[in-house]
């Protein structure tokens, strides 16, 4: 180790907090250490520091290249991994990503999330339906679910100017017996943005942009810790090869076509032939 190294670690003696003081020490001694193994020059410092000021300017209330940036290398799903030491039965967790918008609209039990369909391609609805639950299968009532996903042209709103912000997206709350209902459609495999220095990284390393088709949830209910989940479908060819390595065979989920019936159309409001996909969300319990 360098003294340079060791009188860096030495300056940050005073933070009181020790967790910080460990996270900050530890980082630094780290990042010393990567510079020296790798004999870092000063043109390569140059260009990181470079690549790093972009991806900051590439951020704003839409648009989150550090999230990106962290997903493409592993880190969020690394974070994960450590955060989350999975109970037999708890739904498995995964990326945030970078799409979130916060206080979208409450929808009612069952309602479609679908604000405006696309016109060219008519899709039949997808019906989520099933029960927010605790380990012990003992239903959670006032889950607050929140569910975010792709247009068909693989975008979010929020990135796309032709949707309205609450387009597929929407907040819902389970039932007295933990149950959900959520209007939706098939959701498409997309690709995540390459016109900023994640998608330059991408390009320079031979990476695919791809994610396999999916929707995101994240649950919140009293006394359970929070979920940060996807649902993928079975089939997707990009489940193997996820750009931001997000996927976890018990998230993927299987879809089956239902014909037209009068009861749905009577439940639902679906007029239609629809997909339907079930699937039981369990939430830890927080430590009493
Ligand atoms: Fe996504």
């Amino acid at each position: 180790m360098y003294q340079l190294t060791q009188d860096v670690i030495d300056s940050f003696s005073k933070i009181e907090n020790e967790r910080q003081k460990h996270l900050i020490t530890t980082l630094a001694a780290k990042l010393h250490e990567y510079i020296e193994d790798v004999q870092l020059s000063q043109n390569e410092w140059e260009m990181a520091i470079d690549f790093l000021t972009r991806t900051g300017q590439m951020c704003h209330g839409q648009r989150q290249e550090y999230i990106l940036l962290s997903d493409v290398m592993g880190i969020s799903m690394l974070v994960d991994e450590i955060n989350h030491h999975q109970h037999e039965k708890q739904t498995p967790s995964t990326v945030f990503g970078p799409f979130f918008i916060p206080e979208m609209p409450v929808r009612d039990y069952g309602a479609s999330i679908v604000e405006h369909a696309d016109t060219e391609t008519e899709q039949l609805p997808l019906l989520i339906t099933g029960r927010v639950v605790d380990p012990d299968l003992n239903p959670i009532q006032n889950a607050k679910i929140e569910i975010w996903q792709t247009a068909e042209n693989g975008m979010y709103s929020g990135q796309d100017a032709a949707q309205q912000l609450g387009n597929l997206r929407g907040i819902f709350y389970s039932q007295a017996q933990g149950e959900y209902a959520i209007q939706s459609i098939i959701p498409v495999s997309y690709q995540i943005p390459s016109d900023g220095p994640v998608g330059e990284l991408l390009n320079f390393s031979k990476r695919h942009f791809w994610r396999p088709a999916h929707i995101h949830f994240m649950i919140t209910a009293e006394n359970h810790h929070r979920l940060v989940t996807h649902l993928f479908l079975k089939d997707d060819p990009y489940l193997e090869s996820d750009t931001v390595f997000g996927v976890k065979d018990a998230l993927i989920v299987d879809y089956q076509r239902c014909e037209y019936s009068a009861e749905m159309e009577q439940k639902f409001n679906i007029d239609s032939a629809y997909y339907k996909v079930d699937y039981q969300f369990v939430l830890a319990k927080e430590q009493a």
